[in-house]
């Protein structure tokens, strides 16, 4: 057993063991995060520090359990407690505010819910290669997402704020006039960035019938009700013809290799020759070694049978599905789970 030095340094191997602790013990910080993230503690907390029981009152937690909860998150590093018994803010709990340009808060609820409970069949996974997810509920995620609007909503929330469309869909060229077919296009963040001012530009939300009433009703708020066609389908089946330009942000990862390339065969069956498709997505690094896109990578895993792919990986399926890739840009800034995108055209 390891016991404290006289210079007040963890011996080696209790560093080590704090590490196996940290992941071991991570479902239940992941709870915290939810607990925090649903019962919204960070806006209870933008005016300034409280006291326990004066937040625990005002966000409708137990005192002593909210404490235990913050105090674990606290242990790595979300929220601050500058009193015994007072917490506060500090840069990673902002994250879990409703309003900010890059909350988490939305993404960490999806997480806890039955992301979560879908985990707990992980050697499933492992055993079979097999999502989790479909042996917990017995059924498919998205078909789960459509039988449960509630918890579609809640993806939809996590998933569809303006914010968070892609960074690099500033610098692809979308044209100025045509159709763009926007596949997966979830409440239409991503076509609403793309069309913007541009007027001769009209859009095509193509996602699941389950979407399909969210996304009217963004795509009403957004203004765009006269420019944008919301139309429900399956991408496994076919995609809507007549775009001059697609894409498909964040969705190939849903998919395991097969099902990516039965889509991006619908991609090709689709597109005129001469027109063109942007995958936005995510990429992992060749190597192995620290990446959060490797957490990720595990959730595609158990809730989907998705996966994320290296660069090499994506073009490789764009190429098979008969597609010519012309250009691949990535954000800049270094954020390692930023999407990049690969360009495409059918010849
Ligand atoms: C991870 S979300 C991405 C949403 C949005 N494109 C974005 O970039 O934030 C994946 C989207 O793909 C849609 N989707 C999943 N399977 C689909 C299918 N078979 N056909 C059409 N859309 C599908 C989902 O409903 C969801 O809106």
């Amino acid at each position: 057993m390891s016991t404290p030095t006289k210079t007040g340094n963890p011996p080696a191997g209790l560093a080590d063991r704090g590490v196996v602790m940290r992941v071991m013990f991570g479902a239940w910080l992941q709870q915290a995060l939810y607990v925090a993230a649903k019962l919204d503690v960070a806006d209870a907390l933008a005016d300034g520090p409280r006291a326990a029981a004066d937040l625990a009152d005002a966000v409708g937690a137990d005192p002593t359990a909210l404490t235990r909860f913050l105090r674990g998150l606290g242990a790595v590093g979300v929220f601050d407690e500058p009193a015994p018994g007072v917490f506060a803010l500090n840069g990673p709990a902002e994250y879990l505010r409703s309003d900010t340009v890059d909350t988490h808060k939305y993404i960490a609820i999806l997480h806890g819910e039955e992301a979560y409970a879908a985990c707990a069949e992980a050697l499933h996974t492992a055993r079979t290669g097999k999502p989790a997810f479909d042996k917990v509920y017995g059924t498919t995620y998205f078909d789960y997402l459509a039988e449960n609007p509630g918890a579609r909503s809640t993806f939809d929330q996590a998933m569809g704020r303006e914010t968070a469309v892609p960074q690099v869909v500033a610098g692809c060229d979308f044209g100025d006039v045509g159709v763009v077919v926007d596949v997966g296009g979830g409440t239409g963040a991503l076509l609403a960035a793309v069309l913007g001012d541009r007027n001769g530009l009209r859009g095509v939300l193509f996602d699941l019938p389950a979407a399909v009433a969210a996304a009217t009703a963004n795509v009403a708020r957004l203004g765009l009700a006269d420019r944008v066609e919301v139309v429900g389908g399956d991408a496994f089946e076919a995609f809507p013809p007549g775009g001059d330009v697609y894409s498909i942000s964040r969705v190939l990862h849903d998919f395991d290799d097969e099902q990516v390339l039965t889509v991006l065969g619908n991609a090709h069956r689709a597109m005129r020759p001469g027109a063109r498709l942007f995958v936005f997505d995510a990429l992992l690094p060749d190597r192995p070694g620290f990446n959060p896109g490797r957490f990720a990578d595990l959730g595609m895993l158990m809730v989907l049978g998705g996966r994320y792919r290296t660069q090499a990986e994506l073009c490789g399926l764009v190429e098979r599905a008969g597609l010519r890739v012309v250009a691949v840009r990535h954000a800049e800034g270094g954020d390692p789970r930023a999407e990049s995108v690969i360009e495409a055209t059918r010849d």
